[in-house]
């Protein structure tokens, strides 16, 4: 069976990647960072489909961290065909008031931590006969910038930037593409006031935000389109189109 390692994966919607992988016939290894409840949980949604999954905590920030984390899961499943780095933190402070090691940390994790564990995982990929992929999950505000989480979306947009060299470094053996999700309905997003929710969804001409299963679908897409690489799916109920 192939076999996916999917960070942060104990909840939203990289838990609905490892899920749909899961459907799809691959064999998981989930990451998680503190919450190891959720990912005790996660596991047994994956074994739900009758894959085998592996849960393994990892600071994808910290390299050391994340090379263990590839290791264990090419112990547990003979090697990894495919990596989708979900894993990342946002948080809304303004410039004014956002210290540089809050800025740094939220680099460490959505930027340093996909160098990390693409870096860590490049070898078993490159040895693999699935097609190999990597998809990092980015987000609009690569694209748009925004107010009060400057870190994060300045995370994003590298993000993207790193997706196109590492596509062009690794090719023609593993294709490297990202996901930038809008609104996903997550923990992430679950702090809104309602008037801040509502302000959000009027921007979205599909007039509610997504589900982490539809990130999922885009996931799979790209893991399953054999002539893309260095692309970036945008799933966002046309929020750009506006
Ligand atoms: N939700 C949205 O609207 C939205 C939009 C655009 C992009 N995104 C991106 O989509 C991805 C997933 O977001 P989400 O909404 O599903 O987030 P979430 O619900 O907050 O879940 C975050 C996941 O990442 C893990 N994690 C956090 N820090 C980590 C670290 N240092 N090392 C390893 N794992 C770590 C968490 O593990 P624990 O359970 O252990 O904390 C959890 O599994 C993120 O990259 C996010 O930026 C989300």
């Amino acid at each position: 069976m192939p076999a996916a390692l999917i960070t942060g994966s104990s909840r939203g919607i990289g838990r609905a990647i490892a899920h749909r992988f899961a459907h799809d016939g691959y064999d998981i290894v989930l990451n998680y960072h503190t919450n190891e409840t959720a990912a005790e949980a996660a596991v047994k949604l994956v074994e739900s489909t009758g894959s085998t999954a592996i849960a393994v905590g990892a600071d994808v920030g910290d390299p050391a961290a994340a090379a263990h984390l590839v290791e264990r899961g090419v112990e547990a499943f003979g090697g990894l065909d495919h990596v989708v780095n979900n894993a990342g933190i946002d948080q809304h402070v303004y410039t004014e008031s956002l210290s540089p090691e809050d800025f740094d940390r939220v680099m460490d994790v959505n930027v340093n931590g996909v160098f990390n564990v693409t870096k860590a995982a490049l070898s078993t990929l490159e040895a693999s006969e699935d097609d190999p992929s990597v998809t990092n999950i980015s987000s609009i505000l690569a694209h748009t910038g925004a107010p009060i989480e400057c870190h994060y979306a300045a995370s994003k947009g590298a993000l993207l930037s790193l997706t196109r060299s590492h596509a062009a470094d690794f090719a023609p053996e593993v294709r490297v593409n990202a996901v930038a999700p809008g609104h996903i309905e997550t923990d992430m997003t679950a702090d809104r006031s309602p008037a801040e929710a509502e302000a959000a969804r009027a921007k979205i001409p599909m007039d509610r935000f997504g589900r982490p299963a539809e990130i999922a679908d885009a996931v799979a897409y790209l893991r399953d389109a054999t002539f893309v690489t260095g692309e970036t799916l945008n799933v966002n109920g046309g929020e750009l189109m506006g």
